[in-house]
């Protein structure tokens, strides 16, 4: 129970990260959060008169700093949650049936085994996931990561788009055809590297064309397995592609503009991050600055991958 609880203030405080300031709760979980808590509360002595109007609000704010590990940990927590409920009193209180409910993160734990057992046991529970599969368009696919788990390099992009959708690949459309340029360039193939997305579905627009970017709860929804693919992989770096997944990977506080992260290293986790430009925004912008820019983002990784790096490879793109 201690385990689930602290999974839960783990989910809400990356929810918080990247940008969710509120998280609609049914009232059927809300009760189950309050027989859990009190659970704890009797067990290590917490008083359940204290718990029970903490836990009254509708809406779980995840304005959260600590893990639940003792009954004192557990309170403050919950007191937290109140008091920010409260801050956030003007916030819209949406329903129990709200989209929000939905888009609740569940712990990814991956079994024993194998690398290759693990990534397989991570793509079916992705491919089936219910919220994953009920999100995604008509007739069209849950997209999971592809290419070589023991990659030291993973490409990290924002969500599937029409063309990925339909194939249940990441970047094979447009985007991706740049994406597989860019790979080459670095002396690699797709297939030395590993490919994924923040989103594991094109998110909804009703329409059978055109984007949106993904929201924060979807993001933060789709989190866990994307964490779950880098624990797996274990690559050297991650590459994040676009503003999007920037935010998706390291909160959106950390990410105010692209222009402020870009070819700067960042963690994700244990991971490094090198962001860069969405090869989307390099389709949309030919001019040879922009791709220098990549490129030199690019060159960067390859240093901390510790590929080889050939003089021609230095200059190119230069004017
Ligand atoms: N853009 C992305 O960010 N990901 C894809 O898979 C395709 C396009």
């Amino acid at each position: 129970m201690r385990q689930q609880l602290e999974s839960l203030v783990e989910e809400l405080k990356r929810l918080k990260q990247s940008g969710v300031s509120t998280v609609s709760v049914a009232e059927s979980s809300m009760e189950g959060l309050r027989q859990a808590v009190a659970k704890l509360s009797v067990g290590e002595g917490m008083s359940s008169e204290r718990t029970a109007p903490l836990m009254e609000e509708q809406q779980v704010s995840h304005t959260l700093h600590a893990r639940v590990k003792t009954a004192d940990e557990a309170n403050a927590i919950f007191q937290k949650v109140s008091d920010s409920t409260k801050n956030e009193a003007s916030a819209k209180r949406t329903t129990a049936s709200s989209l929000s409910h939905d888009f609740l993160p569940k712990e990814v734990i991956l079994p024993e085994g194998s690398k290759q057992e693990q990534w397989e046991y991570l793509r079916d529970l992705v491919l089936n996931c219910e919220v994953c599969n009920k999100h995604k368009h008509d007739g069209c696919k849950v997209v999971f990561g592809v290419g070589n788990i023991d990659a030291d390099i993973f490409f990290c992009g924002e969500a599937p788009g029409e063309e990925e959708e339909r194939k249940g690949e990441p970047f094979v459309g447009a985007a991706g055809n740049l994406l597989t340029k860019i790979i080459k360039a670095m002396g690699l193939t797709r297939e030395e590297v590993y490919i994924g997305n923040i989103m594991n579905w094109r998110p909804e627009t009703g329409k059978r064309y055109g984007n949106r970017p993904p929201t924060a709860e979807e993001m933060a929804f789709c989190l866990p397995y994307l964490r779950a693919q880098v624990e797996v992989v274990k690559p050297k770096l991650i590459v994040a592609l676009g503003a999007t997944a920037a935010k998706g990977l390291l909160g959106a506080e950390a990410v105010p503009s692209m222009g402020k992260v870009r070819g700067k290293w960042q963690m994700f986790g244990e991971t490094p991050v090198m962001p860069t430009y969405h090869p989307s925004y390099l389709l949309r912008n030919e001019s040879m600055r922009i791709k220098r820019t990549v490129w030199e983002d690019m060159l960067q990784a390859m240093e901390r991958a510790e590929l080889p790096i050939s003089e021609k490879q230095k200059n190119y793109f230069r004017e």
